[in-house]
């Protein structure tokens, strides 16, 4: 099992918003509901989904990592109905099990090498009737336009090869469909291709910024 262990940028993951970042979650959150945030980084999108669910529901983010748990604490602790905690989700403990009304993670799953196992204790935080929401990209189909730069596509190949020597999967899409039902399939598929758009436009206008593909 490898297990992510460079650290995210924190200045990429500060930049992101739930209307821009996570569009699917967005458009199925609902005041009230309970919401655990799987992989949060240093918290932006959970900050907003705390915001989105309203006083009366609750978001709850886990992460492995503690530097940038303590960056979401300093930035967000104010927020009432959001709570970080330090946690995994291939060892997640049985106090969060049916807790959720959608148990979601963001450019998170792509960067375990056990996804279904992932997967699975996502689903058992799900309540009954729950969802489980799930933002990847396909590493191995994405395009630039213009296209890039022959030194940075050298790195890129690079980049996939060093996440398939530690068995990160560059076609989360594949993977983890059977373990969706349809519907769900193909929402995540409509995000996913978005995101993809989206993670091309960066990587293209901010070439300074190829640290990028870590997140
Ligand atoms: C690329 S960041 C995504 C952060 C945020 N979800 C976003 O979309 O901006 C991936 C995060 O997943 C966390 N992570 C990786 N493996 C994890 C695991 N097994 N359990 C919990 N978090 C994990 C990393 O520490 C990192 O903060």
């Amino acid at each position: 099992m490898c297990q992510q262990s460079h650290r995210s940028d924190p200045r990429i993951l500060n930049r992101r918003t739930l209307q821009r970042d996570h569009r699917y979650l967005a458009s199925v959150l609902r005041t009230g509901m309970d919401i655990l945030d799987v992989g949060c980084g240093t918290g932006a999108i959970t900050a907003d989904i705390a915001r989105a669910v309203g006083p009366d529901g609750t978001a709850l983010a886990i992460d492995r990592d503690d530097a940038n748990l303590a960056g979401a604490v300093q930035q967000y602790g104010g927020i009432e109905n959001l709570r970080f905690e330090t946690g995994d989700i291939l060892a997640l403990d049985d106090r969060f099990n049916k807790r959720f009304d959608i148990v979601t993670a963001a450019r998170t799953i792509q960067w375990i090498s056990e996804p279904q196992r992932a997967i699975r204790n996502m689903k058992k935080a799900a309540k009954l009737g729950g969802q489980v929401v799930v933002l990847d990209y396909n590493l191995d189909e994405t395009r630039w336009e213009p296209d890039a730069p022959v030194d940075f596509l050298r790195f890129y190949g690079a980049f996939l090869e060093w996440r398939d020597v530690n068995r990160w999967d560059n076609q989360m899409l594949r993977i983890s469909r059977p373990s969706f039902t349809q519907k769900a399939w193909s929402m995540w598929r409509a995000t996913r291709a978005m995101s993809l758009f989206s993670a091309a436009i960066l990587i293209s206008l901010t070439p300074t910024h190829l640290g990028f593909g870590f997140t």
